[in-house]
């Protein structure tokens, strides 16, 4: 059975994504900060039938990360799937983008994917196969987004990982991509807050080509596909995954 280990995987994206490896037949690891949500998600992917179990992981700490990443290792061998997926998006103003504002966010967004990635990396070079999937956004490789101007540069940060690593990585078998989603209705983009909204997000919906904001398993089959056997030849590219919006907005 292969394993695959998700971080932020109690909501969201990362949610959906853990039910859908769930449905695929891999052994699910699910991480997040919220344990309840994740042990939620955990519990639904077990009454499916499926095979998961959560670890409390903050991918701000390297310590946990190889932690959780040794446990699974020393009980299933080498993680298959690394789906670095964990990320906050917060409204900052540029006057207020402090040295710690700043640092946070890429903490979390960019510095905690390497973080479970090189974590893991060692064993499943060993083992001489794998893919890392990581996620970016469009706000990352096509939109500039205002008063988010750390969160585009982390997701920016994430595509250039996603090259270096898919070079340094394919040697060993080792496949890495990113997907870019565009507007998914989850937590994040419903924050009125730091986001866009529900009112904002149903305004999207009216510019986006295929005519809907994205649900978070849109997201999650894609990252499956990456994942699988039929993306066997695809390394190193970020996948826009947004119902038309960047190509169908001018
Ligand atoms: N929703 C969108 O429209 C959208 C668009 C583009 C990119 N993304 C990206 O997709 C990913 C998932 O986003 P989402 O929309 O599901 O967001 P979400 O807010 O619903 O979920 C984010 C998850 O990350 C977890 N997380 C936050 N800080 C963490 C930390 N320090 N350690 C471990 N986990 C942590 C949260 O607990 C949560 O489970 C993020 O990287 C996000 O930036 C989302």
């Amino acid at each position: 059975m292969k394993t695959v280990i998700i971080t932020g995987a109690g909501i969201g994206i990362g949610r959906a994504t853990a039910l859908a490896f769930g449905k695929a037949g891999y052994r699910v690891i699910l991480t997040d900060i919220l344990e309840d949500e994740g042990r939620a998600a955990t519990d639904a992917i077990l009454a499916e039938g499926g095979t998961a179990e959560f670890h409390a992981l903050d991918v701000t700490s390297t310590e946990q990360a190889n932690a959780v990443v040794a446990s699974v290792e020393a009980r299933f061998g080498a993680i298959d799937t690394v789906v670095c997926n964990a990320g906050i998006a917060h409204k900052v103003p540029l006057d207020v983008l402090t040295d710690e504002k700043w640092d946070h966010t890429f903490d979390i967004d960019l510095k905690g994917m390497i973080r479970v990635i090189r974590a893991a990396a060692p064993k499943m070079r060993e083992a001489g196969r794998g893919s890392v999937i990581c996620l970016s956004s469009i706000m990352g490789v096509a939109y500039g987004w205002d008063e988010h101007v750390h969160y585009s540069a982390a997701k920016s940060g994430v595509v250039g990982l996603v090259r270096g690593l898919a070079v340094e990585l394919a040697k060993s078998g080792i496949r890495v991509n990113g997907v870019a989603p565009g507007y998914i209705r989850t937590a994040q983009a419903l924050s009125e807050e730091h986001s866009l909204g529900p009112a904002g997000l149903e305004k999207a919906a009216e510019f986006i080509p295929m005519g809907r904001v994205g649900e978070a398993d849109d997201i999650a089959d894609v990252i499956v596909f990456l994942a699988s056997n039929a993306a066997r030849y695809l390394t190193g590219q970020v996948l826009t995954v947004d119902g038309g919006l960047l190509v169908g907005r001018y």
